[in-house]
């Protein structure tokens, strides 16, 4: 028995030296020193032994137990510290390597104008609101007195949702005039910036999707004088005190009187020439069209509840794009839809 006992804990030391993993460890544990292991079979043999023999090979039982239990935390430990290592080498961060650069983006240059534009009107005790870019035919045409069959409803200008023409997107921001008039009484005094959409192909100043800012204000005794007082301010705040600006007459169904405004071309100088050739920004013109403007028409104050005997207004709608060109000096509007970051990093 003697022999066999110094067998197994020969067998036993060495395989747990073996033993690379918790799991072996685990199995060994179980083999050696678990209620059919191998041990506990050689001590149920005890009975068998004389009485002088017995407590002799109880002791040496015992000392191989707690050899081998010994060894079995040794292992376990050092297994466990190898394990920690690799796995510290393995996740290891050099701190001394170098960072990738990150490169922060910012504004876009549109909406640097855009937000320059907002700031000169909120100076100007506007306050600016928001509306839907899906709109109906309702408010974008008939109730700023665009009747069917007026050419800008054709479905060759305006993307339509519906067989029967009444959901669009929206081809101007006029029809925010409508929802603020339909909540708000008088004094009005709004902008309502966002995007448009003309089936327009795209050139060096169009684009089937461009931003407007809508204008609007409605009190008593307001005049045409005030609306070129408004536009005045923003153009010169905006190109500075020398920008040369001019109003012409023109015609909208929902302004009475309307007029344009364009800005002298910052290319050709209003020459309509660059270098003996057709300047390719203002297409020879001379002038930018900037936007679109004039009193709001009675019919249209009265649709929306507004006393047109009391209150008069003026509205505007302003291109952003083109305003951007004019401030950034871009003589072409795909430019800012590009979003190339050569070009935007420039602003
Ligand atoms: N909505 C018009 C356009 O897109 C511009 C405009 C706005 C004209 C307000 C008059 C008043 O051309």
């Amino acid at each position: 028995m003697k022999q066999q006992l110094e067998e197994i804990k020969k067998r036993a030391l060495q395989a747990l030296d073996d033993a690379s993993s918790p799991n072996a460890l685990e199995e060994l544990r179980v083999k050696l020193l678990g209620k059919k292991g191998e041990l506990t079979a050689v001590l149920k043999q005890m009975g068998k032994l004389s009485a002088e023999e017995r407590p002799v090979m109880g002791q040496l039982a015992n000392s191989v137990r707690a050899a081998i239990e010994a060894r079995l935390e040794e292992r376990k430990s050092a297994i466990h510290a190898a394990a920690l290592e690799a796995k510290l080498a393995a996740e290891a961060i050099d701190v001394t390597i170098p960072g990738e650069p990150v490169s922060l983006g910012k504004q876009h240059p549109m909406n640097q104008v855009l937000q320059e534009a907002k700031e000169i009107f909120i100076g100007m005790g506007y306050t600016v609101v928001d509306g839907p870019e899906i709109e109906l035919a309702d408010y974008n045409f008939t109730r700023l007195n665009i009747e069917e069959g007026h050419p800008s409803r054709d479905r060759s200008d305006t993307f339509y949702f519906d067989d029967d023409d009444k959901v669009l997107l929206r081809t101007q921001t006029s029809p925010m005039q409508i929802r603020v008039m339909e909540k708000m009484q008088p004094p009005i005094r709004i902008v309502a910036p966002g995007r448009v959409y003309r089936k327009d192909e795209a050139d060096a100043t169009h684009s089937p999707m461009f931003h407007q800012i809508e204008g609007l204000v409605v009190d008593e005794g307001i005049t045409m004088g005030d609306l070129k007082g408004a536009l005045e301010t923003l153009v010169k705040r905006l190109y500075g005190e020398d920008a040369v600006v001019r109003f012409r007459p023109h015609h909208f169904p929902f302004t009475e009187p309307s007029c344009e405004v364009d800005m002298q071309c910052f290319k050709c100088r209003g020459t309509g020439d660059v270098g003996g050739q057709v300047c390719s920004t203002c297409h020879g013109e001379g002038w930018i069209e900037l936007l679109g403007a004039g009193m709001v028409h009675p019919d249209v104050l009265e649709g929306c509840g507004i006393d047109s005997a009391k209150y008069s207004g003026f509205a505007f709608g302003i291109g952003v794009e083109r305003m951007a060109m004019g401030r950034l000096r871009i003589n072409d509007l795909r430019l800012i839809f590009d979003n190339d970051v050569r070009f935007l990093q420039q602003f």
